[in-house]
């Protein structure tokens, strides 16, 4: 297969199959043909979702390769090409447990318990027992499938919505939770949203007349004989119409109808409708006809299933290079999902503190050497630096201090306690620094600045250096300014003041990082 048969530029499209073994008709033009179409416009990946299979099959898990192949044999016998699709098995591609594992740390209980099939399946399927983890993170298991490859459009039935929205939540709650890291990481995004991509298809009635589906027991098989379909189309109900074949019957009430809509050509739809209505045709002619249209669906899909199943080695083989190529693709988003999480196989910026000299560690204050920190911006009222944090944050902040980004509430101590961490404009002669302080609660403030010889300066100060002005402040400022603080420096000594308020002395503050523990 070669490489550049696959543009990369195409968009990307995903979808998936449980294997619940051979596929039926209304699986057939409900999904599969529609897929077959997609595979010339985009890059697509389809997949047999055997994991998902076993969220609500655990307990008896003999016939799952069975099925697995069987769903495989039907995807490639309707025309899914391994040629121009990457078509594998969910399980070989072990990167989806492993984003499974690592979402399931960040989205919330609530959200799945709210995912209306929950409740549904749990009731539906009350054989079963579905109390169980796996199948209350089916969706998280689903989003993994998807957000993966960095998919752009999910082809699914309307039955899959809530569990594309949920893909949706779950990709822009990490592209938020983790913006600062991104933006370390001088990415915008990890995760675009996907789209669902509901194409109309006709519904692909069963025997009964209801919906074709394996729980109603009225399919139409696509690997079944001539005959088994020839038996089940011939015994089925009119519903009631032409119990006498000498009256005459509206076909918009018979199933049988409903059969020829989808698979008939409009001349015999036609000479059908009018056969009914006009007692000329009898029922098991119409049956006949209808009959020989569903086999002109099923047929050639017979032929290629029978010959795929005659080199099943190969197409094994096949599914297990092209699940190998899938988790190639897997890879590089894994790569960026390990790198945000800091679960990176790389040393990485970890390793920079370690083994490293008191000096040297005090040298990088010297912000002179470093590159990366970009001009400071200047401004008629001194210096402005809004890299700062971020660099305090990397270089300076000893890396057991676990203070955290949370995307709603900002800096965060070990303790979830909020941190507000700002850097100050400097006064032209460099003694003294301006920050302003929204009118919220902290825990404490975090308060930096360039010195006069353009090192970088750090104040941490717990609540009770700042509560008492800075209520005092509270009431004489109106609700939204913000509260105007001063660091100055006199001779060896820090001093701070709020609002205009008495300076007190902060000197000893300076890199003193407990209160962020
Ligand atoms: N839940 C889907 C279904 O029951 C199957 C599925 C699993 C899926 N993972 C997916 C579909 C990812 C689309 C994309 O039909
Ligand atoms: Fe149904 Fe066909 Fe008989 Fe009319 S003729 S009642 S459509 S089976």
């Amino acid at each position: 297969m070669s490489e550049s048969a696959i543009p990369a530029s195409r968009p990307r499209v995903l979808s998936g199959m449980r294997p619940t073994g051979k596929l039926h008709l209304g699986n057939y033009m409900g999904a599969l043909a529609n897929w077959v179409k997609l595979q010339d416009a985009y890059e697509c990946y389809f997949f047999i979702a055997d994991w998902h299979a076993l969220t609500t099959d655990y307990a008896d898990p003999s016939r799952l390769k069975l099925n697995t192949l069987d769903v495989a044999l039907d995807f490639l016998a309707a025309g899914l090409d391994p040629e121009k699709s990457t078509i594998f098995i969910q399980s070989h591609v072990p990167q989806h447990a492993e984003l499974n594992l690592l979402l399931g740390m960040m989205t919330p209980l609530g959200w799945l318990e709210r995912v209306p099939t929950y409740k549904e399946q749990q009731e539906n399927l009350s054989s079963k027992d579905l109390t169980n983890f796996g199948f209350l993170g089916y969706p998280v298991l689903m989003a993994s499938d998807i957000l993966l490859y960095q998919t752009q459009f999910v082809p699914v039935g309307q039955d899959q919505t809530a569990h594309v929205e949920l893909t949706r939540e779950v990709a822009r709650r990490f592209n938020s939770m983790y913006k600062n890291r991104l933006d370390e990481l001088k990415k915008s995004i990890v995760f675009p949203e996907p789209e669902a991509l509901f194409t109309p298809v006709p519904k692909v009635p069963g025997t009964d007349g209801r919906k074709m589906s394996k729980s109603y027991r009225n399919t139409i098989g696509l690997t079944e004989a001539d005959s088994v379909s020839a038996t089940k189309i011939g015994n089925m109900s009119t519903n009631g119409q032409r119990i006498r074949q000498t009256d005459a019957g509206d076909p918009e009430l018979c199933p049988v109808c409903d059969l020829h809509k989808v698979f008939s050509s409009a001349e015999v739809l036609a000479e059908v409708q009018k056969g009914c209505r006009a007692a000329s045709l009898r029922c098991a002619e119409c049956k006949e006809l209808a009959f020989h249209s569903v086999r002109g669906v099923i047929d050639p899909f017979y032929q290629k299933r029978m010959e795929m199943e005659s080199h099943i080695e190969q197409t094994w083989e096949m599914l297990r290079a092209s699940s190998a190529k899938a988790a190639k693709r897997a890879e590089q988003t894994m790569v960026e999902v390990r790198e945000v999480f800091h679960l990176s196989h790389e040393l990485g910026e970890e390793g920079r503190s370690f083994g490293v000299s008191k000096e040297e560690l005090d040298s990088r204050r010297n912000l002179d050497q470093y590159e990366e920190l970009k001009r400071p911006i200047r401004t008629e009222d001194g210096i402005i630096d809004p890299h700062l944090p971020p660099y305090w944050y990397e270089s300076v902040l000893p890396k057991e201090i676990a203070i955290t980004v949370d995307p709603d509430a900002g800096w965060l101590t070990s303790k979830k306690k909020r941190v507000f961490v700002t850097a100050g404009i400097s006064d032209p002669v460099g003694k003294l620094w301006s920050f302003e302080v929204p009118q919220k609660s902290y825990e404490v403030w975090v308060l930096l600045f360039r010195d006069e010889s353009n090192r970088l300066e750090d104040f941490v100060l717990p609540q009770k250096y700042f509560s008492q002005p800075y209520a005092k402040a509270k009431k004489s400022l109106k609700k939204d300014a913000k509260i105007p603080v001063t660091i100055s420096h006199d001779g060896d000594r820090f001093l701070l003041s709020i609002h205009g308020s008495e300076p007190i002395e902060i000197t000893e503050l300076q890199s003193n990082y407990e209160p962020l523990k």
